[in-house]
């Protein structure tokens, strides 16, 4: 795999969501946030409907289907949301785990211990022609699950190294950073696609992109924070900017 390929890039809406909800109105709109991403460069839109309906509501999903780009369906393996992919069709689904009492998406699914839970999941969303990724650990036993449940595509959750760079722990996030490397040179080995994402900043997705293998990152907290300063199409420019630097491109 050449390390030249482009990585898309997927915006994660969420937050924008997060900061309407709290007054309870209309704005800000997840979906003008999507299209000013989309404007400066994104190459994708990622959205998480959460059980509890925290943020993105089943209104906006909708809504972000309706744009002219690729829409990654964020949602826990449970009836409710496969009932809903199915009837939305996104371009592709994001299985991810999901605790009512957690802040954000934690860790990585158990695809060890969960996997005849989650290949249905898996099976069901793939025959109806969308693409699917399971959110794990960078660990090569997750990614063996994964493609024994026949999973096409993982996303590496990036959020334990970041955590440890951010509070400043530097041994823990050299060590995350090479459990990450060896999970991106695995994937390829079995024939995953990869794509990584959870805590990037301009500075760790800029790293990050230097991995060969990896063909897509999703990005949401830090994209929303930084337009705070210097606005939202800004904020994605810049890291489209940080992750062909990484890229070598
Ligand atoms: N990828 C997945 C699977 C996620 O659950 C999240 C968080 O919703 C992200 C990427 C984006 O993480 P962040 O908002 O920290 O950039």
């Amino acid at each position: 795999m050449s390390s030249a390929r482009k990585i898309r890039l997927g915006v994660n809406v969420d937050h924008v969501a997060t900061l309407r909800n709290a007054r309870g109105g209309v704005g800000p709109d997840p979906v003008r946030a999507a299209r000013a991403a989309l404007a400066a460069g994104a190459d994708g839109i990622t959205a998480h409907l959460r059980e509890d309906r925290r943020h993105i509501q089943d209104e906006d999903m909708k809504r972000l289907r309706e744009l002219p780009a690729p829409l990654n369906f964020e949602m826990a393996a449970t009836e409710q949301m496969l009932d809903i992919a199915l009837k939305i069709r996104p371009h592709a689904c994001c299985l991810v785990p999901e605790k009512r009492t957690e802040r954000t998406t934690e860790g990585g699914l158990d695809v060890v211990g969960g996997r005849e839970r989650l290949a249905p999941f898996v099976a069901e969303l793939l025959r109806a022609g969308i693409r699917v990724s399971l959110f794990i650990e960078p660990s090569l036993e997750a990614l063996a699950a994964a493609k024994e449940i026949k999973a096409p595509v993982v996303e590496l959750h990036t959020g334990a190294w970041c955590h440890a760079i951010e509070i400043g722990e530097t041994e823990k996030a050299e060590a995350e950073f090479a459990r990450l490397r060896a999970a991106a040179a695995e994937t390829e080995r079995l024939g995953l696609e990869c794509h990584a994402g959870h805590g990037l900043d301009f500075d760790t997705a800029r790293k990050i992109a230097a991995f060969p293998q990896i063909v897509e990152l999703n990005i949401g907290h830090f994209l929303v924070a930084e337009a705070v300063f210097i606005g939202l199409e800004a904020s994605v420019r810049r890291m489209v900017e940080a992750i062909s630097q990484g890229r070598g491109a």
